[in-house]
């Protein structure tokens, strides 16, 4: 075993751990080996696929462990406070992944009973999860104050609704609230349109999510009085996807600015701020709508660090409020990078003016490409670096166009062939559908020279397994 394996299977999060050199790095555990070939680690990608089958979803733990750690680090060097770094499992939500993170200390954010439960199965500590959501059912909630997660409160009725099941279970129940800030500085900014048309602020102020101030303040004032509720939080989430940094300060800035009106009104300081997600990650090639939103313009973590606790600390500053616990919740940035999503060429088509290659890939692995056909950088698996002498269109084999990358520059490529789409660790497997009734690709988990397969190809009986025909069908069928 090398040294980069030996670092990643240790369950030491403070060891150094050191990136490898490729001929061509698209990461620091992925890039183009001595053959030529992409490789994740130490395995070679053609392998992979030979072994594990086609299309294929491949995760470097190397690459998680490692942008864990250097997002946890920068934020820790700089803040002030406590930092306390809550993987947004959503992202990608395999057990295998949840078990990394607690071995890296890592707490976790959860949407709904399912990501709760899979977390609570990975032996995640309760107390560093944290439950989000803007309809929770009661089974959910119950699930919560069982195991003593933070419920963060997002609807007026839900504190009734946990002190009740609070009282017939007889335990108390961590609580933050949902902000709905308002952003007014950020009235003439634009992000990407992922989430629809406007500026920040409208959009922000378009979603369903948050608490108003005078909701807030209500609450609060509630939950002092409730005996089985620890207030311990307010959350915000800025998801936006804009390449600049600042959006993210006027954020965190306002979080203060709240705790200081709801200081002010109740006379309860939240001891915890947490911002939860939204961070880019930069990347030489680019990725992201037109490749402009994960490229090397994005802000680096410390960036993100540097920007986040000098706003929070100047507002603290100004209010005479002490620096809170700091809480962040990053999907995308630990988990886009990790994965490569690997498909087969199938039939090769041209018209004289335009070139389709069709993979086994498709935009229900891929859901992002279905919206953003730039989304995901795309690169042949088998001598990567070879020039793209030809544009085509990397198509998926769904009754619908199913463009999983338009007017890619590629080598000239034939049945048989892979290609790798990089960047996809993040939202792919926990997004896939199952349009046509396709079957779900296998995982694996790559740490230095060892491939274990973390989730099991899908099966037909998976797909049509849940389906059941009425008797009074079934006799005139067969008749
Ligand atoms: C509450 C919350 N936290 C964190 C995240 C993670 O966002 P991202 O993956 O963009 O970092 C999300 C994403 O939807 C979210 O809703």
């Amino acid at each position: 075993m090398n040294d980069v394996a030996r670092g990643t299977s240790s369950n030491d999060n403070n060891l150094e751990m050191i990136p490898k050199t490729y001929k061509t790095n698209y990461g620091e555990f992925i890039g183009i080996g001595g053959n030529g070939n992409l490789w994740v680690e130490d395995c070679d990608v053609e392998e992979l696929a030979d072994k594990f089958g086609s299309p294929l979803l491949i995760i470097s733990e190397s690459q998680f462990r490692y942008g864990y750690r250097k997002f946890r680090d920068a934020f820790r060097r700089r803040y002030q406070g406590e930092v306390e770094v809550l993987f947004a499992n959503k992202s990608n939500n395999s057990l295998a992944l949840r078990h990394i993170m607690n071995q890296e200390g890592a707490g976790g954010d959860c949407f709904g009973v399912n990501e709760m439960y899979i977390a609570l199965l990975a032996g995640t500590n309760p107390k560093t999860l944290v439950l989000n959501g803007s309809n929770k059912q009661t089974e959910e909630l119950e699930m919560a104050i069982s195991n003593g997660l933070c419920i963060n409160i997002d609807a007026m009725d839900e504190l009734d609704r946990i002190d009740e099941i609070c009282q017939s279970l007889e335990k108390n129940a961590d609580i933050g609230i949902r902000l709905a800030l308002d952003l007014d500085p950020l009235a003439d900014k634009y992000g990407v349109a992922m989430h629809g048309p406007g500026t920040l602020k409208e959009q922000s102020d378009s979603t369903k999510w948050g608490m108003t101030r005078e909701q807030t303040v209500e609450i609060v004032k509630r939950a002092l009085d409730m005996p089985h509720i620890n207030l311990k939080e307010t959350h915000f989430h800025l998801s936006r996807m804009t390449n600049e940094v600042g959006p993210f300060a006027v954020m965190a800035r306002e979080m203060l600015t709240w705790s200081g009106y709801i200081a002010e009104h109740t006379g309860w300081v939240p001891p915890c701020v947490d911002i939860g997600g939204g961070w880019t990650f930069g990347k030489w090639y680019g990725t992201g709508p037109n490749s402009q939103i994960d490229d090397d313009s994005a802000p680096t973590v410390e960036d993100y660090a540097d920007h986040i606790s000098a706003a929070i600390e100047d507002e603290a500053g100004k209010l005479s409020l002490p620096i809170p616990k700091l809480r962040i919740e990053p999907g995308r940035i630990l988990s886009g990078p990790i994965g490569v999503a690997v498909g087969t060429v199938g039939a090769v088509k041209e018209n004289g003016t335009k070139k389709w290659v069709n993979l086994d890939l498709s935009t229900n692995h891929l859901s992002w490409a279905a919206i953003l056909d730039w989304y995901y950088h795309a690169v042949p698996v088998e001598d990567t670096a070879r020039d793209g002498s030809e544009i085509v269109d990397l198509v998926g084999p769904l009754c619908n166009s199913d463009e999983l990358g338009k007017h890619r520059k590629m080598p000239p490529l034939k049945r048989g062939d892979r290609v790798a789409f990089l960047d996809a660790g993040g939202y792919v497997e926990s997004q896939a559908a199952r349009y046509n009734a396709q079957c779900l690709p296998a995982t694996i988990l790559v740490c230095g020279a060892t491939a274990e397969v973390t989730t099991e190809r899908e099966q037909l009986r998976d797909v049509s397994g849940r389906f059941r025909v009425p008797p009074r069908l079934l006799g005139a069928s067969f008749a």
